[in-house]
């Protein structure tokens, strides 16, 4: 229980094309959740660095994650819209929570596991450290809910044991500057600073799987361009990709259970269910007993209905970068007053001199 305003924050890395997974599975949640909140997104470029330093178009790819939000339907007016590097506050916040978080926190993190493989001590210090950061970004808000896939959840949970040290190890501090909220953690009644945030995972949030092979992740990184649906593909590479995808002989079954064992089954009557805001049931309440040569065309019908409006509107909005500028400088403004405001505060009570 914590009484701290309302807000959503999310990130998103700009690292290669945004995918179909990208879209299902956050960013038409943030969409969704701009109508009862008040939310900041975020194109998190500094996390980009932090698994591969060199980027051949780095500005390209932070303005197209800012074009899929607006041309998804976030609005930056009502909204906050910007790139992390825009408010160094940030990376000022990260290093403070480097101070509070624990090496063995972050040796846990699965993520940095998988990420830096074998070669651990190759890795870069940036990338240890990154849910520091990501603490950062959400924090230095003082935000509260947010939307990730499940993936992020651990780092959810290590933004949580943060500011929950932070809290209880500044808390005399904290009451002294007048700046903290009453809370409870656990039974304990305490005057904290940061919330402890929640990860907002609920709602249809389809795995979307890799076209070529229904038991990988659709992901940016995969060699092929067939396993995935980029938020830039025009229609008829949409439906060629479809058309493509890998699946078995069988006809589609008329219950859930019949896609154990058929993954790429599964996957496309998922992302139909996606795409229609219905479950994967109620399509094969409408399609069981049905081919993929009838089920893929319905397919492409839908996909192409939903996703052109946002290819079409990205793309315009990539031809004149002036546009998306202007939306990215103007929500790094307002983000930095926000942010501000959070530093001078947790400088205060540090203790360092202002
Ligand atoms: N780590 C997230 C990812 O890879 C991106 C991210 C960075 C983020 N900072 C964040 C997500 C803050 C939510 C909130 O997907």
């Amino acid at each position: 229980m914590n009484e701290f305003k309302p807000l959503v924050f999310s990130g998103v890395q700009p690292t290669g094309n945004l995918h179909l997974g990208n879209y299902l599975g956050a960013i038409r949640k943030f969409v969704a959740l701009q109508d009862t909140n008040d939310c900041i997104y975020c194109v998190v470029d500094l996390h980009s660095i932090t698994a591969q330093l060199v980027h051949e178009d780095l500005r390209g790819q932070i303005r197209s994650i800012a074009a899929a939000f607006i041309a998804s339907g976030v609005d930056p007016q009502k909204h906050i819209v910007f790139n992390q590097s825009a408010v160094p506050q940030h990376a000022e916040l990260a290093w403070i929570f480097n101070c509070v978080a624990r090496i063995g926190w972050m040796n846990r993190m699965t993520q940095f596991k998988d990420k830096a493989g074998k070669d651990r001590e190759n890795a870069s210090l940036g990338l240890l450290a990154y849910p520091s950061l990501m603490a950062a970004d959400i924090l230095v808000y003082r935000a509260t809910h947010v939307p990730v896939g499940d993936d992020q959840k651990q780092h959810l949970e290590l933004a949580r044991d943060i500011a929950q040290k932070f809290n209880i190890d500044f808390q005399e501090k904290i009451r002294a500057t007048g700046q903290g909220v009453d809370m409870v953690v656990g039974e304990e009644p305490i005057h904290g600073y940061f919330p402890l945030v929640e990860p907002l995972i609920d709602g249809p949030a389809p795995r979307v799987m890799s076209l070529r092979d229904g038991t990988k992740k659709m992901s940016k990184s995969d060699a092929s361009d067939l396993s995935r649906i980029n938020l830039m593909d025009d229609a008829e590479t949409i439906a060629r990709k479809i058309r493509k995808a890998k699946t078995d002989p069988d006809a589609l079954p008329s219950e859930t259970e019949g896609l154990k064992g058929r993954p790429e089954a599964d996957n496309l009557v998922g992302i139909y269910a996606a795409l229609a805001g219905s479950s994967k049931a109620d399509v094969l309440r409408e399609f069981g007993g049905v081919q993929f040569s009838v089920f893929k065309p319905a397919l492409i019908e839908l996909a192409v209905n939903v996703l052109s409006p946002i290819t079409g509107e990205m793309r315009r909005l990539m031809e004149d970068t002036t546009h998306i500028d202007g939306i990215l400088r103007q929500g790094g403004e307002r983000a930095r007053d926000r942010a501000t405001k959070t530093m001078k505060e947790v400088r205060d009570i540090i203790g360092f001199l202002q």
